[in-house]
C-alpha cells in the first residue's frame, strides 16, 4: 500500500491556495485508499490478519488526538458503538497524557496524527503503551515518531497537506474509522455478511458525492460571502451531524477568525439559545433520517430568535425547505455516510469566508501545521 509522493513542496499547481486544493483532492485520496484496501469485498489492513484478531478480541478502545484528528477519533467512536457496541472512550492528548486512565492490557489505544508529530498525541501513546495497550496509529507521514512507537500504524496515503487547516488528512482519518469499525463489526459478528457487503459498495460512493460538492463550490461560495462580517456563528445538529459540524465550526474559527461553535441541537435550549438574536447565522446540518424532526424542531426555535439559518440537507429533501431557508444540497448516500459530502460543504464554504476576507488561508495566525511543543 505504498504510494510515493513528491515530498518537495508540491506547488498549487493553479489554484490560489493549497487549501483549495487539497479540498479538491480529497476524492482521489479517498479512491486511493478505498483500492488499497477494500479487496474483493472485503477490508484488509495486511499484517497477516493479526490486527483483526486484535479488533476482534478488545472489549475497550480508547482514541486519543489532537485537533482536527480528535474530530476524526470522535467520529470513530460513533462508529465503533454502532457496529460493534464496543465501549469506546476518546480524549483529548493533551488532557490524557496527564489524567487518571482506566486503559490497560485489555485495551485497543489508536492514536490519530496527519503529521504523525504531535508532541501530545506521541506523549498519550506513550502513556498507553507503558500501560500495556496494544497501540493503533492513523498517521499520514510515513516514519514519523508516532509511527516508531506504535505496534500498528494505518497511512492515510493523503500527500502533503501543505495548509494549516487540515482538509484531506482529516476524510482520509475518518475512512480509516469507517473501515475498522466496519471490519470490526464483521470479525466480531455485530454485523452481518450482507451489511457489510453494503457497507463497502457505500463506502465506494464516497468519491463521486465528494466531487459533487466540490462542484457546486460557486453555489457554497455565494452562501459564504453573506456572513464575512460576522463576528459568530453557531453549527447545530443531531447524532453524526453533530459531530462532523465540531470540524466544520474547527475549519471555519482557524481560518477565518469567526467565532464559530457547533453544538448538539437537543442542547441548544440548555444556554446557547441565549446567544441567539437577531441575523445571528446559524447552519443546520440535517441529514439523519431519524433524526430530522428533531432537529427541524430546534431550527424553529432559533428561527424564532431571529437566526439566519443555511439547512444543509440530503438533495432528496432541498425542495421541501427551500422556500423557508438557504439550503446547501447534499448527494443522497445512506445516512451513515453522508458525513464526507457534508465535510466537503463545510471546507469549501470556511474556505470562501477567510478568501473572501483577504486572509492568508493557508497559514492563518497565531497556528502551526506541527505543534511539537505542549
Ligand atoms: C495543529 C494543526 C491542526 C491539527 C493538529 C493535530 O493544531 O494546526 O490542523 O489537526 O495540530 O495535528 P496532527 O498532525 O497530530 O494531526
Amino acid at each position: 500500500t505504498k504510494v510515493d509522493w513528491d515530498v518537495s513542496a508540491p506547488g498549487k499547481q493553479g489554484y490560489p491556495y493549497f487549501m483549495a486544493k487539497e479540498i479538491d483532492e480529497q476524492p482521489t485520496c479517498i479512491r486511493r485508499i478505498l483500492s488499497n484496501y477494500l479487496v474483493n469485498n472485503d477490508i484488509e489492513f495486511g499484517f497477516g490478519g493479526t490486527l483483526d484478531d486484535a479488533l476482534k478480541n478488545f472489549n475497550r478502545i480508547c482514541i486519543v488526538a489532537c485537533g482536527t484528528a480528535l474530530h476524526a477519533g470522535i467520529m470513530g467512536a460513533q462508529l465503533f458503538k454502532k457496529w460493534t457496541g464496543i465501549n469506546v472512550d476518546t480524549e483529548m492528548a493533551s488532557e490524557f497524557i496527564y489524567s487518571d486512565t482506566t486503559v490497560g492490557p485489555d485495551t485497543l489505544f489508536i492514536a490519530v496524527s496527519q503529521s504523525g508529530e504531535t508532541i501530545d498525541t506521541l506523549e498519550a501513546l506513550r502513556k498507553a503503551k507503558e500501560a500495556g495497550a496494544l497501540c493503533l496509529a492513523i498517521l499520514n507521514v510515513r516514519g514519523s515518531s508516532i509511527s516508531r512507537v506504535a505496534d500498528y500504524t494505518l497511512y492515510t496515503d493523503a500527500g502533503p497537506e501543505i495548509a494549516v487547516a487540515s482538509t484531506k488528512a482529516y476524510t482520509t482519518q475518518m475512512l480509516m474509522f469507517y473501515m475498522l469499525a466496519l471490519k470490526s463489526g464483521l470479525v466480531r459478528g455485530t454485523i452481518t455478511e450482507e451489511y457489510f457487503e453494503e457497507a463497502t459498495s457505500n463506502l465506494r460512493k464516497i468519491p463521486d458525492a465528494m466531487a459533487e460538492v466540490i462542484g457546486q463550490k460557486d453555489a457554497i461560495h455565494k452562501l459564504a460571502k453573506e456572513v464575512i462580517t460576522a463576528s459568530d456563528l453557531f453549527m447545530i445538529g443531531r447524532g453524526l451531524d453533530y459531530t462532523v459540524l465540531m470540524e466544520g465550526a474547527l475549519k471555519l474559527k482557524e481560518i477565518s477568525y469567526i467565532h464559530s461553535e457547533a453544538y448538539a441541537a437537543g442542547e441548544l435550549k440548555h444556554g446557547p439559545i441565549a446567544l441567539i438574536s437577531e441575523g445571528t447565522p446559524v447552519i443546520a446540518a440535517v441529514t439523519q433520517t431519524h433524526l430530522i424532526s428533531k432537529a427541524l424542531s430546534n431550527v424553529k426555535e432559533i428561527r424564532a430568535r431571529g437566526a439566519n439559518v443555511v439547512l444543509i440537507a440530503k438533495n432528496e429533501l432541498k425542495a421541501d425547505f427551500s422556500d423557508e431557508y438557504h439550503v446547501i444540497g447534499l448527494p443522497d448516500l445512506d445516512d451513515e455516510y453522508m458525513s464526507f459530502p457534508e465535510i466537503v460543504a463545510l471546507q469549501i464554504y470556511s474556505y470562501y469566508v477567510s478568501a473572501d476576507k483577504g486572509l492568508d488561508v493557508d497559514k492563518p495566525r497565531n497556528l502551526a501545521k506541527v505543534v511539537t511543543v505542549e
